[in-house]
Formats: structure tokens, sequence, C-alpha cells
């Protein structure tokens, strides 16, 4: 997909889109395995991704493919449950498509979830803020975007104010290197990625937080350490243990998007 057939596709979009009973200004990406995090909020809307015209379609398991428009504390949040991944065969645009479309009906502010590999000494099961990242994906969505505002700022892509608040609630916080996938890493990739600076490894989240700063949305990265990464620990990473560690760690990521909608609704 090209830029012109993106923009064009992402009219066509909003066009197919149902009313909206409250349009939420807040986004929030729901990784591996964390698709139930938001199940006690109330439920205002449910919008699958096959009835948006022109909208990606998921294939991974753990990743039904909807949005639900749901109320924290009377702030309309709408949940993207599933995402595309580059792993899929999805360019880069079909990756930040449904995050496009959400900032035309305006969003302003997302929070990026992941499953990752812990390269840092973190627990596993545990969660990580994200203040900066690697992208080793060899892709952008904004390769092919119209000159200048290609050319965007990855300085504290992740809002500094965000992370330091959570920093200061007692979440640690990382690097993330994002890779292609989907197989794991080999340990000297491990290796490689430590030596850069990286504490985070997942298949994610980079693409979503390049569009988002160039659409100007504030982004908070949360990362949920499911396993040791490549060599680190005792187990090879395993898909199935990485959705199950996931899931159980949901109550903690819950409490964290409600002290993160708290700490924006502040601003
Ligand atoms: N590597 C890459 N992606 C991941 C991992 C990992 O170890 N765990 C969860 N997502």
């Amino acid at each position: 997909m090209d830029w012109k057939t993106f923009e064009h596709c992402l009219s066509l979009s909003l066009q197919s889109m149902p009313e909206m009973k409250q349009k939420p200004g807040i986004m929030v990406i729901l990784g591996s395995g964390l698709s139930r995090v938001m199940e006690d909020w109330e439920l205002l809307q449910t919008i699958g991704f096959e009835e948006i015209l022109h909208h990606p379609k998921s294939g991974v398991v753990g990743h039904p493919g909807r949005y639900e428009i749901r109320l924290v504390e009377g702030v309309p949040v709408v949940f993207s449950l599933g995402r595309v991944h580059l792993y899929e065969g999805y360019s880069a645009l079909e990756v930040v498509y449904g995050l496009a479309l959400w900032a035309r009906l305006g969003v302003k502010n997302v929070i990026i979830t992941n499953a990752a590999g812990g390269i840092g000494e973190y627990e596993v099961g545990s969660l990580v803020a994200i203040t900066d990242h690697i992208n080793h994906q060899g892709t952008s969505p904004l390769v092919g975007c119209p000159y200048p505002e290609r050319f965007v700022s990855m300085i504290e892509a992740y809002e500094r104010a965000t992370w330091e608040f959570l920093q200061g609630e007692g979440i640690p916080v990382g690097v993330y290197a994002g890779v292609l996938g989907p197989q794991y890493e080999s340990p000297a990739e491990i290796l490689a990625l430590s030596r850069e600076g990286a504490t985070l490894v997942g298949m994610s989240t980079v693409q979503e937080t390049i569009m988002s700063r160039y659409l100007g949305l504030r982004v908070c990265g949360l990362s949920v350490v499911t396993n040791r990464a490549a060599g680190l620990g005792d187990h090879k990473p395993d898909h199935h243990a990485v959705l199950r560690v996931a899931s159980q760690a949901e109550q903690r990521l819950k409490e964290c998007l409600l002290s993160v909608v708290r700490f924006w609704g502040k601003e």
C-alpha cells in the first residue's frame, strides 16, 4: 500500500464507521494475550475490524480483531483487541491503519501494550514502561510519506512525563527493541541487542509509535515481560507460554492503564 492509497482507504473507512455514542480521546492497543484486561469497564460499543471498509484483518490466535469503546472512570477509551503484525505479511501502513483511523476520529493519546522478552533483569510477569525504542524491523510507516512531514523526531517519542510518573509508582523502565519475527531471536541476536542498550525485545509497537508521533499523539508504551529473552533463561521462548504469562499479568496491566488514564486526566 502506498501513501496515496492509504489516505484514500482511510477516508472510505471513515465513511463506513458506525455512529459513535461517545468519541474516545484515548486509544489502548492490546498486545498478545492481553485482550481481556478491559472486561470490567462499561462497554459502550463494539466495532469488528471486518465492519470497517479496508481495515486489515488479524489472523493471530489471541488477537480477535475488534474495537471496544469502554468508559474508564467516565472517560471513553477505545481498546484495539488484537493488532496486525509485520510478520503476518502486512505492510507497515497496514500495521498502523487502525491507529491512523482513530486519530482521524479524535484520538489524541495512545497506550501501546505488548508482550516482550526480557533482556534486562526483570522478573517474568512484570510490567515495564518503555522509555525509548530501537527499530530493527527494517521499515517505517513513513516510507513514502510526503516531504517534509516524513522527517519526524523520535526524541522522547514515549512521553517522558508519563513514564517518569509510572517509574514513581514503582514500575521499572526499559528500552524496547522491535524486531520483525516471527521466529524468536537467536542468543547471539539477544547479546547484540543487549550491547545496543535494549532491555526488552518484541515484534510490535515501534511502527505504531512512529506513526503516533507523526500524527502528534501522546504515547505511553507498556511491555509485559512474558519470558527471559533467548539464551538468558532456562527455557526457550514459547508462544503458548508468552500468551499464558501475559494473561496472568492482566490485573497489573489494568491497574497501570487506570493510573495512566488518571494521570492524563490531570494534565
Ligand atoms: N522475543 C520477541 N518477541 C517476544 C518475545 C521474545 O522473547 N516474548 C514475547 N514477545
